[in-house]
């Protein structure tokens, strides 16, 4: 099948359609690069030995999108684009529902006026909010998302699953992904963030590599075994690896359906700082400071419907996801840039 990546440039993106190449299925790339670059797509291509379509465009494009639509026979779509950052999110709200918003709206209009129903969306652990129950099964409960991003997964999820429900023929798959680290081994490609890192594991490559001199834990006073905060990470080949399990129930017809894309396993802060040196033999310097607004102590998901239905399950553990981040980031020190 030809599958259309919106996003398709950026970190989970450009190592799914490695995996969707693996499976047999040629891809089409949309990305406006306004978190990504399109060295990215030319390593990818690289990794693969094959040329990649890729057309710089908004996704809230309606013109391009369309144009998209009627030049290539696409089966479904995957839909990665968007804005991610949190705190970002928190301190510019408008451009975070502008953008995450509009572009679902402009994407699914443009799927619908050109007959292509089948969908997988990228949500997140975050749409659980504090989760009522642990490990989380996806029949928990939706929370209480405390920033603009999380809420526009937790809205795009609504919109999605309506438009589902209207028109039966659609088939719509939620997959929340819990914390994907690590790299295509390859160390070719990788996460890139801009700036200051937000997440855990780029800011440990970070320091690892000398880029900043310390990482700031968040609080060790948690009601964790160790007191720091307390996820479950999984290696960004795996999270690709699920999107090709995925396209098996769109094609089976699945509806509307919801997988948790996660190992099962909880690590704290502390566990994979320990993992991380003593797998790359490098010191990561820390120091304990107060605990992030927002964050909560315990996050991890019980992953088997995923297992049962699509028989997808995570391959990598937490050594591999922090070898295959240091090799990225000591091949890339200064990520595509150099
Ligand atoms: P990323 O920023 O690396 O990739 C997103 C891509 O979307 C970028 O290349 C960006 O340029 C592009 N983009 C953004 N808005 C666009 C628009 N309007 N038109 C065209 N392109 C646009 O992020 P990622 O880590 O690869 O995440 C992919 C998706 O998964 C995102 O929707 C993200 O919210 C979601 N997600 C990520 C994580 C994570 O920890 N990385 C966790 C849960 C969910
Ligand atoms: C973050 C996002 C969440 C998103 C998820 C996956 C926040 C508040 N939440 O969650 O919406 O779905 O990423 O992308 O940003 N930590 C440190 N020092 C650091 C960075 C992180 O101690 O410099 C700790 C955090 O407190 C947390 C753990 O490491 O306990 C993981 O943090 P992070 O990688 O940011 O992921 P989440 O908080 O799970």
């Amino acid at each position: 099948m030809q599958i259309l990546l919106t996003g398709g440039a950026g970190y989970i993106g450009s190592h799914t359609i490695i995996e969707l190449d693996k499976a047999g299925h040629s891809v089409v790339v949309v990305d406006n690069l306004s978190n990504s670059c399109e060295e990215s797509v030319r390593r990818v291509s690289e990794i693969i030995g094959k040329p990649i379509p890729f057309i710089k465009a908004d996704v809230r494009d309606a013109a391009a999108m369309d144009s998209i639509f009627k030049s290539y026979k696409i089966g479904a779509v995957i839909h990665f684009a968007g804005l991610k950052a949190v705190g970002e999110s928190v301190a510019k709200p408008l451009e975070y529902y502008e953008n995450n918003l509009n572009a679902t709206f402009v994407l699914v209009n443009a799927m619908r006026n050109n007959g292509v129903k089948n969908i997988i969306f990228s949500s997140s652990a975050t749409v659980y909010g504090n989760p009522a129950v642990i490990p989380i099964t996806e029949s928990c409960p939706k929370g209480e998302c405390t920033n603009p991003y999380g809420k526009t997964k937790s809205m795009l999820e609504e919109v999605l699953s309506d438009v589902q429900k209207a028109d039966p023929e659609w088939n719509v798959v939620l997959l929340r992904y819990f914390n994907p680290i690590g790299a295509h081994q390859s160390g070719r490609i990788g996460e890139n963030p801009n700036g200051i890192p937000n997440n855990l594991m780029p800011y440990i490559t970070q320091v690892a590599v000398g880029r900043r001199p310390e990482l700031g834990v968040f609080g060790n006073d948690y009601d964790t075994p160790d007191g720091t905060g307390v996820r479950d990470y999984i290696h960004v080949c795996d999270l690709a690896a699920g999107h090709v399990s995925a396209l098996q129930a769109i094609e089976r017809k699945c509806g509307l359906a919801i997988y948790n894309l996660g190992t099962g396993h909880g690590y704290s802060v502390l566990d994979v700082v320990k993992a991380f040196e003593k797998v790359n033999g490098v010191k990561v310097p820390y120091s304990i400071k107060p605990r992030r607004a927002g964050d909560i102590a315990t996050c991890y998901c019980n992953p088997a419907k995923a297992k049962a239905e699509l028989g997808w399950e995570a391959k990598f553990g937490i050594e591999e996801m922090c070898r295959d981040s240091w090799n990225w980031q000591k091949n890339n020190p200064k990520g595509y840039e150099g």
